[in-house]
């Protein structure tokens, strides 16, 4: 006994050692990581100056599709011309966060992510770094107020922060080739560029978001390039160490840096790894678009909008549906992932009606089906030619499988193949109404009610026995 005790501190110790100062072990991770792995779904939103131009420039729109919170880059102003424009028209309403707030709440979004400062470079809180800020031009604080109102919904707080900054005089966008900026190939209009006198105002920014806001739960960087990024482009090391010594339990995510091991491969929005050294950050941004397959031991969230753009506008008409949503939500929580489903609220900060309404009907699902997303884990299944699962754990060892059926049988019958577990039993999800499940040699078939109940997807619960035992598929 004596010998086992002494063993385990002596490993015990070794491991300690091995950590780097600082660093957690794996369980610490998990329990940081536990709410964002439960939440399965948030709300991204897009807004900054660029909400009040909306895709119009000059009179005339910049395009009908694609990211308008870049439309300074489309344009190639310089920010003092960006500015001029943009700024009488972004007026934010008293109370619109708590809209925002609200419709989080309603959709079933457990976390909200913001635009604290985007590529424009336009900060929404009240800043003492710069006056390029919502304090010195609004003489309002519209973190406080967004932060304020998720809080008092119950909806955690993420901040999303640009380290690209198309506003600041020292930022030296000639050091690389990759990331834009309005005024690439163009000289520096005020002659040589001090890097790193932007890195400090980038580092007090971040310092007074992580200080005066009280918890902040998701810090959400963007981005960076395979010609720049991490510590040369940004300190990103130190600029982590800051935001985890002020907010200890924060969650981050990978873009301070463009790299294999952190997750990427490529510039493309696609382009990322399923794999993650934490020292990176704590989940990879598939960005418009769902991996095929789940990524065991990593954690990922996938950000989508809701038409094309990111940043409001008028001229993007191209709406997904609220199927095709509530489906999107499905297939990542079957693949162990989240959803950080985009809004661009218009200069007054008012919500676009198509989104509103989206929100709503994805929050009516998630009453009734909630159950069948929030803390469930990645299916056990490969494939499911009819639709998607989920799990979650019940109390004395059994397992509850969620099947999201996407394709209603028409003959009543739904196959599920090699699932080896003793049944317990099945039902709708929303209602209760029972389902009849039989073991046929190797596949258990259930019988469906004739009418599907809901076309967005219909959720069947099905208890077994201990933990899903698959067989492989035939080859
Ligand atoms: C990008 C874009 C951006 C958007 C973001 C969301 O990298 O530059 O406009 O905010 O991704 O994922």
């Amino acid at each position: 006994m004596k010998n086992r005790i002494l063993a385990w501190t002596l490993a015990s110790l070794a491991l300690v050692a091995q950590m780097a100062p600082g660093a957690e072990t794996s369980s610490q991770r998990d329990d940081r990581m536990g709410w964002w792995r439960e939440a399965r779904f948030g709300m991204f939103v897009h807004w900054g100056l660029y909400s009040g131009l909306a895709g119009t420039w000059e009179g005339k729109p910049v395009g009908t599709r694609g990211g308008m919170e870049w439309i300074q880059n489309h344009v190639k102003a310089d920010t003092e011309t960006y500015a001029k424009a943009a700024i009488p028209l972004f007026k934010p309403k008293p109370g619109f966060a708590r809209e925002w707030a609200r419709l989080a709440k309603q959709a079933g979004c457990r976390y909200l992510v913001f635009t604290t400062k985007h590529h424009e470079g336009f900060a929404l809180h009240d800043s003492g770094a710069g006056d390029y800020d919502a304090g010195s031009v609004l003489h309002r604080d519209l973190v406080k107020e967004i932060v304020e109102a998720a809080r008092a919904e119950g909806v955690r707080i993420g901040f999303y922060h640009s380290v690209i900054d198309w506003h600041h005089d020292q930022y030296a966008y000639a050091l690389s080739k990759q990331l834009p900026h309005p005024l690439k190939g163009r000289p520096y209009p005020n002659a040589e560029r001090d890097h790193n006198r932007y890195l400090e105002y980038l580092r007090q920014q971040v310092n007074e978001l992580t200080s005066n806001y009280g918890r902040v739960d998701v810090l959400w960087w963007d981005y960076s390039a395979q010609d720049f990024q991490g510590d040369e482009a940004w300190h990103a090391f130190d600029l982590m160490k800051l935001v985890r010594a002020k907010q200890p339990a924060i969650i981050m995510n990978n873009r301070l840096f463009r790299s294999r091991e952190a997750g990427w491969a490529s510039m493309g929005t696609e382009g990322y790894l399923p794999q993650l050294d934490p020292k990176y950050g704590d989940f990879i941004t598939p960005e418009q678009h769902i991996p095929a397959t789940g990524m065991p031991g990593v954690d990922w969230e996938t950000c989508m909008t809701m038409n094309t753009t990111w940043g409001y506008s008028a001229h993007d008409h191209a709406w997904k549906s609220d199927r095709e949503m509530i489906r999107n939500l499905i297939d990542i929580a079957s693949k162990g992932g989240n959803y950080l489903l985009n809004i661009g609220p218009k200069g007054d900060g008012s919500v676009p009606e198509e989104s509103i309404k989206s929100l709503q009907s994805i929050g009516a699902w998630m009453r009734a089906n909630g159950e069948s997303i929030y803390g469930t884990t990645a299916s056990p299944f490969e494939k499911l030619s009819w639709g998607r699962c989920t799990q979650k754990k019940l109390a004395g060892g059994k397992t509850r499988l969620y099947l999201h059926v996407f394709d209603w049988p028409a003959d009543g019958r739904l196959v599920l193949p090699g699932l080896e577990n003793k049944l317990r039993r099945a039902s709708l999800l929303d209602g209760g109404q029972k389902v009849k499940v039989k073991n046929e040699n190797q596949r258990i078939a259930l019988t469906l009610p004739a009418r599907n109940p809901d076309p967005n997807a219909t959720v069947i619960a099905l208890d077994i026995s201990g933990s899903p035992k698959v067989a492989a598929p035939d080859p």
